[in-house]
């Protein structure tokens, strides 16, 4: 088998139905890059120990050089007989070396750990670029909310009305979680940067290389303590697939949310049509769809998650080939975050808020009534008690069909004689917002103070 890893002991080739299975090539080329760059930093580890000269050192990596030129460019890809990506490369290594030369790079190393480390690169690598759109997310959030600093929605729960709040501190909330996630992927990546490499198969070399060279050259902190442990854990790559399922749902979230308020009941916004969708029979529609994919593929990204977790199950150490199942749902995630970011991102910076429908709705449903009851707090009123009086107040109104500050003085009286036309003061939308000034309330003057550190969290990533 031309290009093979292995054949000494084997008899036959692998049978093509086994070749057809067992290739990864279609999924694992892009590591090429990280692959060439680890050869590299191994070449400068067996140099190191005395089983390369200078010279031979400095042919190798200008031969691994010029064949990561040759992958970039496309003049070397895979080929039909190659396993794998390390495989394929070790060919092309040799088409330009020679096998004298570019035979000599495979000691002291194994696929093992050669895959585990690869896997960390790529994954480091892309936890930056999710990084970065993350929080080109958490800016357009944080501009909107800058931009509608007064405006007022019904805040829910249950989806019911509950309380009004500014619609600042509602896009603040969807902001946090990205925080949080960006959080995560650098507490990720300070796990990550450990080099699995010159663990070997699975015991270590016997070749005296220093792993530290490796690790070194590839930007990694210290090389892994423990040989085995470096090229059977996975738990790395299941955290990355958890954060990238964590920030799917985050978006998911806001993204359900977006499509209630752009149904014509809510009306609280629009779309732009850059970022919307039509429909093939229906002239009027404007979907939501970038809000709809983003609700979707958070299912596609749990499901990658609990496949790799199920894979990685009961699993023992140490390598064992169930471990290429690790790449496709991984890679996906990636793939799958990067598209819908900067999607999601440019729907969320073109919104149009209807201010005006918002503030109609915020104190409808009775949302003012626990104000009425913390403002009889605030003369007096045992809790119990308020709570009743309002209580009794929004019976009132919803028998006559009004709301809670339509009652007369009079009417006022005769619910309560605690209801003084002094309550008319947090009856308003406004004056019940800015009441809320305790620590991470809605009042105006803490929001603003918010997003002000909203803003510093944002520029620390
Ligand atoms: N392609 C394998 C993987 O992705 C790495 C190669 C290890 N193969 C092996 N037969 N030991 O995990």
């Amino acid at each position: 088998e031309a290009g093979a890893l292995w054949g000494g002991r084997f008899a036959s080739g692998p049978s093509p139905a086994l070749a057809a299975l067992s290739k990864s090539t279609h999924f694992d080329w892009i590591l090429a890059p990280y692959d060439i760059r680890g050869s590299k930093a191994h070449a400068t580890a067996l140099a190191a120990a005395g089983y390369l000269s200078d010279d031979e050192l400095h042919d190798m990596r200008a031969a691994l050089d010029e064949l990561a030129a040759r992958v970039a460019d496309g003049r070397f890809v895979a080929a039909e007989s190659d396993e794998d990506v390390h495989s394929a490369l070790e060919r092309g290594l040799i088409d330009i070396t020679g096998v004298q030369l570019g035979g000599k790079l495979r000691a002291g190393r194994s696929r093992n750990d050669q895959i585990a480390t690869l896997v960390r690169l790529y994954l480091i690598d892309h936890a930056r670029v999710i990084a970065a759109l993350l929080t080109d997310l958490a800016e357009a959030i944080l501009e909107q909310a800058s931009a509608h600093a007064e405006a007022i929605l019904p805040g829910r729960t249950h989806l019911q009305h509950a309380q009004p709040v500014l619609l600042a501190h509602q896009l603040g909330a969807h902001a946090w979680p990205i925080i949080r996630d960006l959080e995560r992927l650098r507490d990720w990546a300070q796990r990550a940067s450990a080099s699995p490499y010159g663990g070997g198969a699975l015991a270590g070399s016997s070749l005296g290389l220093d792993p530290r060279l490796v690790a070194e050259e590839l930007g990694l902190g210290a090389p892994l303590e423990n040989s085995i442990d470096g090229t059977a854990a996975r738990d790395v790559v299941a955290e990355f697939a958890f954060v990238c399922a964590q920030i799917g749902i985050d978006l998911s979230r806001f993204a359900e949310e977006i499509i209630i308020w752009n149904t014509k009941e809510f009306g609280f916004v629009q779309l732009h049509d850059g970022f919307s969708t039509g429909s093939s029979i229906m002239p009027q529609k404007k979907n939501p769809d970038i809000a709809e994919l983003a609700r979707g593929k958070s299912g596609r990204l749990i499901g990658n998650l609990t496949g790799l977790l199920a894979t990685l199950k009961a699993l023992p150490l140490a390598y064992n080939r169930d471990l290429q199942e690790d790449k496709e749902p991984v890679f996906d995630s990636v793939d799958q975050l990067e598209l819908l970011l900067p999607a999601f991102t440019g729907m969320v910076a073109t919104m149009r808020f209807d201010e005006r429908r918002m503030a109609e709705l915020a104190p409808q449903g009775f949302s003012l009534a626990t104000d009425v009851a913390e403002w009889l707090v605030k003369q007096g009123v045992i809790f119990r008690d308020a709570h009743e009086i309002s209580g009794e107040l929004v019976r009132y109104c919803e028998e006559r069909g009004i709301e809670l500050d339509e009652p007369s003085d009079a009417e006022l009286r005769t619910v309560s004689e605690h209801l003084t036309p002094g309550v008319r003061e947090v009856l308003t939308i406004e004056g019940s917002v800015n009441s809320r000034l305790g620590a991470g309330g809605t009042a105006r003057a803490r929001v603003d103070e918010q997003l002000a550190r909203l803003a510093e969290r944002v520029a620390e990533f």
